[in-house]
């Protein structure tokens, strides 16, 4: 019962202010950083394709330890994979408590932020409407990743664009991601005043100008290097399930 009263009133019963929803903004806010810079480092991986299909099958297998078990193991990504799910399901449901929970409230902030005009409360609009959309589709990527991290390759990863159609998946999540992941980074900055420095109004000029070249440089290299896998899949005819066979190797390798 006393949690329920703390709950409703955010005061505890000694009547001291609840520290709970405090805790919870922690929480949101380091599962946020964990994925963004996740997801930078996500994008490097991937867009290692634009390097040539030789680099990225070498940082594929490297994610499988390729370097201590002779062919690497698939299942190691599926660990990472489970270990990121974890992070962004955590993210996800402090995220949840943020929505507008009917019709009414959803209104009621839309046209706040309407009358406000104000830049950062319709950024914070953004934040819920991609991490719905993301809470949707970014799970189908990760239980693809999860149950076939074998086909994660310049052959694989190309098949899975072109012939199972993921490309439509990653052009919705690559705004989302992108945008979202920014735009969080540099709300966390503001909410919890990381850089404010003397002069706090002028950080948050510089803060926009650093978020605004984090999505453009992230989204150019995603669409850029979607469009490498999307050419890749076009030009070879790639049957189900084919590896790549790396130029200079007589090894038979997987993936
Ligand atoms: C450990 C977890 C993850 C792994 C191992 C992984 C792996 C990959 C791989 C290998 C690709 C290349 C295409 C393919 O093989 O299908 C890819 C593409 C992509 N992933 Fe992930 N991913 C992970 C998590 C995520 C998350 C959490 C998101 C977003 C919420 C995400 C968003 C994307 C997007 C947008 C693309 C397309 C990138 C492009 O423009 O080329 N991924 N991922």
């Amino acid at each position: 019962m006393e949690k329920v009263i703390e709950a409703y009133t955010g005061v505890t019963t000694q009547g001291k202010k609840s520290r709970t929803p405090a805790k919870m903004d922690v929480w949101l806010t380091a599962t946020g950083v964990v994925l963004a810079l996740f997801m930078m480092g996500h994008m490097l991986f991937v867009s290692t394709i634009l390097l040539g299909k030789d680099v990225m099958h070498a940082v594929t297998k490297a994610f499988e330890l390729d370097f201590i078990f002779e062919g690497g193991i698939p299942a190691v990504v599926s660990f990472f994979v489970l270990a990121i799910t974890i992070v962004f399901i955590i993210h996800a449901i402090l995220g949840l408590r943020k929505f507008p929970t009917s019709y009414k409230t959803y209104i009621k902030i839309k046209e706040h932020a309407k009358m406000m005009k104000h830049n950062d409360t319709s950024m914070w609009m953004f934040q819920w409407v991609s991490g719905l959309i993301m809470m949707f589709a970014a799970m189908i990527h990760l239980f693809i990743m999860f149950t076939q991290p074998q086909n994660i390759g310049p052959f694989g990863s190309a098949y899975r664009v072109v012939e199972d159609h993921m490309w439509l998946l990653y052009v919705v999540l690559l705004i989302c991601v992108e945008i979202h992941g920014s735009v969080g980074l540099y709300r966390a900055a503001m909410k919890w005043g990381w850089f404010d420095g003397e002069n706090p109004k002028a950080t948050r000029a510089k803060m926009l100008k650093v978020k605004k070249l984090l999505s453009v440089v992230f989204l150019t290299l995603g669409v850029v290097t979607l469009l490498a896998y999307i050419k890749i899949g076009l030009e070879n005819d790639i049957a189900p399930g084919q590896k790549y066979q790396p130029t200079n190797s007589s090894k038979i390798i997987n993936n």
